[in-house]
């Protein structure tokens, strides 16, 4: 199926491309809107899936793409973030279970362990949706806070380097989307 079929006549489906090693940084303390969340707009509602190629991902860097109205963050892992997150025992996890609808891609809850919220068995690619569980500020990121993951500078939440919550007011880890590999260097969302 060529992308052109894909999107004939259609908003649906829109692709994202990644220039090289420049991730988008998505702004500090910028507060996501609530009512993107509680209310998309039609526009935000129709592009249900959305294609990301990922090939201009360097490792340690990430891209920030929009999709259905919040920032998902594509981060491409080190080795040292990987070892950081597979480390980490369940009982030091401020939140050990990620439930269905806080990671799709499971079936059934799962613990929160390193593996189950990554989208390669090496764990080099990490998907979330870059939003603060706390009170929706988007988190920054490149080994920020600290954990080495991402920080909230709202409020002052610390995310490891697997976005799970590890200090600070958040209750949750970041939520992962619905996300899947289309081929080597295309990753689907939604
Ligand atoms: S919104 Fe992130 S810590 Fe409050």
């Amino acid at each position: 199926m060529s992308h052109a079929d894909d999107n004939a006549g259609t908003r649906r489906d829109f692709l994202y491309y990644a220039t090289a090693g420049a991730g988008a940084v998505a702004a500090g303390a910028a507060v996501w809107p609530l009512v993107n969340q509680m209310n998309p707009s039609a526009d935000v509602q129709a592009l249900s899936t959305i294609f990301v190629d990922v090939s201009g991902v360097a490792l340690g860097t990430q891209l920030t793409v929009n999709f259905l109205g919040k920032p998902v963050f594509i981060r491409r892992r080190t080795q040292p973030e990987i070892e950081a997150g597979r480390a980490v025992a369940l009982d030091d996890l401020m939140d050990p279970i990620d439930y269905v609808n806080e990671n799709p891609n499971q079936v059934t809850e799962v613990p929160a362990l390193d593996q189950n919220r990554t989208m390669d068995e090496a764990g080099e690619w990490l998907v979330m949706i870059g939003v603060c569980t706390h009170l929706g500020c988007v988190p920054i990121g490149n080994e920020a806070g600290d954990f080495g993951g991402w920080f909230c500078p709202c409020h002052g939440s610390h995310y490891d380097t697997a976005g799970r919550i590890r200090k600070g007011p958040a209750p949750r880890n970041l939520d992962i989307p619905l996300a899947s590999w289309v081929n080597e260097t295309t990753i689907k969302l939604g």
